[in-house]
């Protein structure tokens, strides 16, 4: 095999590759750049030991740390279930008018509160509480029931017209459409049928 030729002016080898003249010399690897990349096979093959790694058919090497992103989002869902559970217990305890004073508790009772509306309320009253045909509007100062903290709270603890509460509130006036007592016509056009009636 022939020796390769040497570059006259910094007396080193050329690897024999050249293009348009140009010459590559062959200069070993920076040792920076050589100690660089040793390290980065030494780290890789700690993290393959470590963490789960290896992809195989069913799942992949687990690594002998037993640390899983799944095991990680469980502890984090875990931490924040804690935080929670002493929020809503703190909640429970605290009275009604004074979570309003206490800006962290109102913050976290107006999230909760408006995921519960959207789950158990809007279907009624509307996904803003604007409220429709039969439902009353909850953003309007106008209550059929009382509109101060105490009173709704009263309302939503224990209900309308509930048979199986005994704290629930109830109004003497029929429900007339509900109870079939008047018909759709009667309750919308009272006038003519009264007349009708007290003629005939
Ligand atoms: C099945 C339909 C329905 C659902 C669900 C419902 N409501 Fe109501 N709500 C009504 C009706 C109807 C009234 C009016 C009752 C009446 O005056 O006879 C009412 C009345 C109220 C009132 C009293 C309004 C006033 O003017 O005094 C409040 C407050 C209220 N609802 C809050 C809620 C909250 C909070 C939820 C969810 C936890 C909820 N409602 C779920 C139908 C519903």
């Amino acid at each position: 095999m022939a020796e390769n030729e040497v570059d006259e002016t910094t007396g080193v080898e050329t690897t024999g590759h050249e293009w348009d003249g140009i010459k590559e010399l062959d200069n070993p690897m920076p040792r920076w750049w050589l100690w660089t990349f040793y390290a980065t096979i030494v780290f890789s093959i700690g993290y393959v030991i470590w963490y789960p790694a290896i992809p195989l058919w069913n799942g992949s090497t687990m690594g002998i740390s037993g640390q899983t992103n799944r095991l990680q989002l469980k502890q984090n869902m875990l931490s924040v279930e804690a935080v929670r559970r002493d929020k809503i217990a703190t909640l429970a305890a605290t009275d009604i008018k004074a979570i309003r004073e206490d800006n962290d508790l109102l913050r976290f009772a107006t999230a909760g509160g408006e995921s519960l509306f959207k789950s158990y309320c809007s279907q009624c009253h509307g996904s803003g509480a604007q409220g429709g045909p039969g439902y009353p509007n909850l953003n309007d100062d106008d209550w059929l029931w009382g509109g101060d903290l105490e009173t709704i709270y009263t309302t939503i603890a224990h209900g309308v017209r509930n048979d199986d509460n005994e704290d629930a509130r109830d109004s003497q006036m029929p429900a007339f459409g509900a109870d079939n007592i008047l018909d759709r016509e009667q309750i919308v056009n009272p006038g003519d049928k009264m007349t009708t009636e007290m003629v005939g």
